[in-house]
């Protein structure tokens, strides 16, 4: 994949500890507004941005394709194994379909476990040689990176979300009404939130940001007063 939400990679300057990067750690439901504010953070601190989403919805897509059953673990393992991210179009994955899909090999173990060392080893060395990285999910804050120098949990009313995922949608389907779009969401936050494996939650010590009658510059401002506080203080 070419486009904003995995910079190229390249090789850490020498001497670039693997624990020295600083992370900022954004979790939360399906269109609460962390990819957005994600990229927009990534922007500001010149970090790298990690959508890990992308990696669930390729692995889903990858299966679909190929008409493989994305509920068959042996099989989703598999694929979450071979997957390689330059391969993925990022517009072919973003459909409320795969998006379904994607929540179902989320809650398999075995894809999971597969796609964690990617993860942590882009926080630990973004690419580029940067001094630190985004990533947005639903357990980076609890799973992959539990050390991030800084959690957000984002949220929204899901009527809110579902608008604004609405709005996203609309273009490619516009016969799609946004009660589907709602019930589409509810039903994966629902299944994000009760697997065993990496749960949808907020860290313990993550700030929470409810978006839902914020505009994304306010959400930023919000961000980066908390982000520039916990930098001055601890890093
Ligand atoms: O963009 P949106 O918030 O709708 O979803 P996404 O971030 O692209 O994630 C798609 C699906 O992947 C989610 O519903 C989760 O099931 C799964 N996912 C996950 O389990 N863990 C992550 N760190 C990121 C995504």
């Amino acid at each position: 994949m070419t486009d904003a939400s995995r910079q190229s990679a390249a090789e850490p300057p020498a001497g670039h500890s693997a624990f020295k990067s600083k992370v900022i750690a954004l979790d939360g439901p399906a269109a609460s507004g962390k990819g957005t504010l994600a990229r927009r953070l990534a922007r500001a601190y010149r970090f790298a941005y990690l959508d890990t989403g992308v990696l669930y919805r390729g692995v889903a897509w990858s299966m679909m394709r190929d008409a493989a059953d994305p509920a068959d673990a042996d099989a989703a393992a598999r694929y979450a194994r071979d997957f390689d991210i330059d391969r993925i179009d990022d517009k072919l994955v973003r459909t409320r379909e795969v998006g379904a899909a994607a929540s179902r090999v989320a809650a398999i173990p075995a894809v999971r476990a597969a796609l964690l060392d990617y993860q942590r080893a882009y926080a630990a060395r973004p690419p580029g040689g940067l001094e630190g990285a985004v990533l947005d999910g639903r357990d980076i804050g609890t799973v992959v990176c539990p050390d991030a120098c800084v959690k957000f949990f984002v949220t929204a009313s899901p009527e809110t979300r579902a608008h604004r995922r609405w709005l996203e949608l609309r273009c490619d389907r516009p016969d799609l009404g946004e009660d589907e779009v709602l019930r589409d969401l509810k039903e994966r936050d629902a299944r994000d939130a009760a697997r065993a494996d990496a749960p949808m939650k907020p860290a313990v010590d993550a700030e929470l940001l409810d978006t839902t009658h914020l505009s994304i510059d306010a959400v930023e401002a919000a961000a980066r007063r908390i982000i520039d506080d916990i930098f001055r203080r601890c890093v």
